[in-house]
């Protein structure tokens, strides 16, 4: 039988992409960091990570860092995890956020940018977490969780298009595959689908009228919060949520009904 390590009370997360003021990777590491963890944010932008773990350990009185790192560059991500390393209580949970939306119809694609969607969303995700495991695995314990979306289901049809959405179809694979390897080490892999989430990532600011247009055929009758994601994040890194791995859950209000 596997034997999962204990879930300590000094525990760090790391969440790729959480430096955005209005994203869903703060909205997350705040709600960690209520729930006591210590929490590591690496974006690309350094500054606004730095920024928003400031601010994060003044609000909570937890420890917090911010590095700022390219997720599709493995020797940034290695010295980025050295240092959460170096700083932080054990890393428990992985929350990979980093992503890039890509609303290029098809015919217009070039190799580049598909490529550059790729590595950032998908690449990436395989850096961090393969750079995070190594720790994860002497310690027999650790929660998994990368964000794939709706897009990967539904083909797009809020704002991305196919570069978009098959990366994030690729975290759906990742997810499952990698979770058959981890669970001898009592690590879950789990991934979310959420359905649209006013978030910068949306091409900027989503305007009434956008939203009600998207709203229409969500059975809620309303796009996402960050805060709906972020909890689902929250609870899929804590301790009650051993037993799922392998998942993808749809976060979407009935938008897409799997
Ligand atoms: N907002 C939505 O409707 C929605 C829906 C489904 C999935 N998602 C996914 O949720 C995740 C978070 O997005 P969000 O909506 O909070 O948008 P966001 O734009 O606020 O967050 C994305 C973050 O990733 C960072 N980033 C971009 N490239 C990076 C790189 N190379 N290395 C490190 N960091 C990088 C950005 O600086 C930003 O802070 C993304 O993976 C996105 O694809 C979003």
């Amino acid at each position: 039988m596997t034997q999962q390590g204990a879930f300590p009370s000094g525990r760090s997360a790391v969440l790729t992409g959480a430096a955005s003021p209005r994203g869903i990777g703060r909205a997350t590491a705040e709600l960690l960091a209520s729930g006591g963890w210590a929490v590591a944010i690496l974006d690309i932008d350094g500054d606004a990570a730095r920024k928003a773990a400031a601010e994060i350990t003044d609000i909570y009185g937890v420890q917090a860092v911010g590095v700022g790192a390219d997720v599709s560059d493995p020797a940034a991500v290695n010295a980025a995890i050295d240092e959460v390393e170096s700083t932080l209580p054990p890393i428990i949970g992985l929350a990979n956020l980093a992503g890039i939306s890509s609303p290029t119809e098809f015919m217009d694609e070039t190799l580049e940018a598909w490529e550059r969607v790729f590595r950032i969303n998908m690449t990436g995700t395989f850096l961090v977490t393969q750079r995070v495991l190594r720790g994860m695995i002497e310690r027999k314990l650790g929660r998994i969780v990368s964000v794939s979306s709706i897009s990967a289901q539904r083909g797009g049809g809020t704002y991305s298009k196919v570069a978009y959405s098959a990366s994030k179809a690729a975290i759906i694979g990742f997810t499952r595959a990698l979770a058959r390897e981890m669970g001898q080490h009592g690590i879950t892999v789990n991934c979310v689908a959420p359905g649209p989430v006013d978030t910068d990532i949306m091409g900027g600011t989503l305007t009434e009228e956008r939203k009600a247009a998207m709203s229409a055929d969500i059975l809620v009758g309303r796009v996402g919060t960050v805060r709906d994601i972020a909890a689902l994040l929250v609870f899929l890194m804590g301790e009650d949520a051993g037993f799922i791995t392998a998942a993808t859950y749809d976060i979407n209000g009935g938008l897409q009904i799997s």
